[in-house]
């Protein structure tokens, strides 16, 4: 019996009439268009839930939207087991190979985004190297065979610099084969209009959690970590639009999530508190 392997990725292929959702923030639309063109990989550096995943998603529409071809968006989750033969792919019990996420890309002359992959195993560079260099390709050892990517190919990753990079880094080995765009939650008035957009409050509730998620951020490194993502004050707005109440609300989708310290949430509840009374009284 073959036994299946499910290897972590998903293809969603292009589909016109579901254009993603995304608001350029500060000309990163036309960067990344430029380095598709010069086939230059992406590197895409930011804190958790401001939008870079979504900004891939809705680049990969555009470009399949200018090609001829379609081809997939191949979307990896790295994890700390990830290791360069899950990217490659691997021999079946039945002999049959099983191409991995890398290799479908390379094949369909995909974008290939390895979403946070300081977490993936440090054998990784192996494939991620030869794509990210002029070589442009893939060696699968197993089938004795090397893949040049097509010009379509482009190889896109995501990390995020935040506090834990003392610990976990990517190798300058590894950064400077990237352009780099540089994200972070968006401006409030562009903020607002996501916000809206995506959970479906109206334009002034989405003003107000956009000024509570300014206040939460602004307490980052006096005990928290990272602020509440524009993703959180979507997740507070979805609540609220379904009747929960604003403090609750902001408490369950705001505060709770981000942090597990009893201490400073106890300070930072009743400040919090404040500040949605003042908003929403
Ligand atoms: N510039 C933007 N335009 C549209 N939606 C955005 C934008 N930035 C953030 N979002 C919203 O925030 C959510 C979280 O963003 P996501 O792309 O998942 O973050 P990341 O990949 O950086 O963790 C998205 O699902 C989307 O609803
Ligand atoms: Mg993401």
């Amino acid at each position: 019996m073959a036994q299946k392997i499910t290897l972590e990725y998903d293809i969603s292929e292009y589909s016109p009439d579901k254009e993603p959702f995304y608001v350029d923030v500060n000309g990163e639309t036309n960067i990344f268009r430029t380095a598709y063109q010069e086939n230059l990989p992406v590197m895409l550096k930011g804190p958790t839930g401001c939008g870079k995943s979504r900004f891939v998603e809705r680049m990969a529409h555009e470009l399949n939207k200018d090609s001829k071809t379609k081809f997939p968006l191949v979307t990896v989750p790295c994890h700390e087991d990830l290791n360069a033969d899950d990217l490659k792919g691997r021999h079946l019990m039945n002999g049959e190979y099983m191409d991995g996420p890398a290799l479908v890309s390379v094949k369909s002359g995909g974008i290939l985004y390895l979403d946070e992959i300081v977490e993936a195993r440090n054998d990784t560079t192996v494939v991620i190297h030869p794509l990210a260099d002029h070589r442009r390709s893939l060696a699968i050892e197993k089938l004795g065979k090397v893949y040049e990517a097509p010009d379509s190919f482009m190889l896109v990753i995501s990390y995020n610099p935040g506090y834990q990079r003392k610990i976990k880094d990517l190798k300058q080995s590894t950064k400077q084969r990237f352009v780099a765009i540089n994200f972070d939650y968006p401006s409030p008035d562009v903020e607002k209009g996501i916000v809206e957009h995506e959970s479906g409050v109206d334009g002034k509730t989405a003003e107000y959690l956009t000024e509570i998620g300014t206040y939460l951020r602004n307490l980052k490194g006096k005990g928290l970590d990272e602020g509440a993502s524009t993703r959180l004050l979507i997740n507070a707005g979805k609540l609220i639009k379904n009747g929960i109440e604003p403090a609750q609300a902001c408490e369950i989708a705001l505060l709770n999530p981000i942090t597990d310290d009893i201490d400073v949430y106890q300070d930072i509840r009743k400040g919090l508190e404040d500040v949605v009374q003042n908003f929403f009284p």
